[in-house]
């Protein structure tokens, strides 16, 4: 699926560490903007359900993790991980599987999901708004290629995932002749 839709500007709210701050608790609030990821670079990016729910951390993001050097060498700079949770939770995820390449981006409000008009109900299963699984490659903040799992839809009962895999877009770039 191609299309050349612009990604929605958005600021995110993230938490970082800073150890001028005092207490047990040493981070602080540092917003994000949709220009300061996806600006003047090529990029892809990765959404899905939720922090923590198996296949996302079993298998997309720990796959994208492992692969990662294989984009780097298809000319991306950045791999990002979106999902709308809180940035407490995407800190939490990203030091719970070690991560050190993949780049998370905690999409909380939905704001980001929704305007990229993949914000679905998952009221079925007591998460309220979530991101539809999908993936696009990003250049310069433009969206070249889209990977959206089949069947997008609220209240989903399947979870589906294999579209939106690393291994699947790494095959399509073959494909596709990419450098
Ligand atoms: C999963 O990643 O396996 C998952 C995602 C959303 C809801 C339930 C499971």
């Amino acid at each position: 699926m191609t299309m050349n839709k612009r990604v929605p500007f958005v600021t995110f709210r993230t938490r970082v560490r800073d150890e001028t701050v005092e207490g047990p608790n040493p981070y602080r609030w540092d917003d994000k903007t949709t220009e300061d990821y996806f600006s003047g670079r090529r990029t892809i990016l990765f959404s899905l359900p939720g922090a923590f729910t198996p296949t996302c951390s079993t298998q997309q993001l720990p796959d994208f993790e492992k692969l990662y050097d294989e984009f780097v060498k298809h000319g991306f700079e950045s791999v990002y991980c979106l999902s709308v949770n809180d940035a407490f939770v995407m800190n939490a995820w990203g030091k719970a599987l070690g991560l050190k390449k993949v780049k998370l981006i905690a999409d909380g409000s939905g704001e980001f999901t929704r305007k990229m008009g993949m914000l679905v109900a998952k009221d079925n299963l007591g998460f309220g708004l979530r991101s539809w699984r999908y993936a696009a490659l990003i250049d310069d903040g433009v969206v070249e290629q889209w990977f959206v799992e089949d069947g997008l839809s609220d209240n989903c009962e399947t979870d589906p995932y294999g579209v939106s895999s690393p291994q699947n877009i790494l095959a399509t770039l073959k494909w596709l002749g990419a450098p």
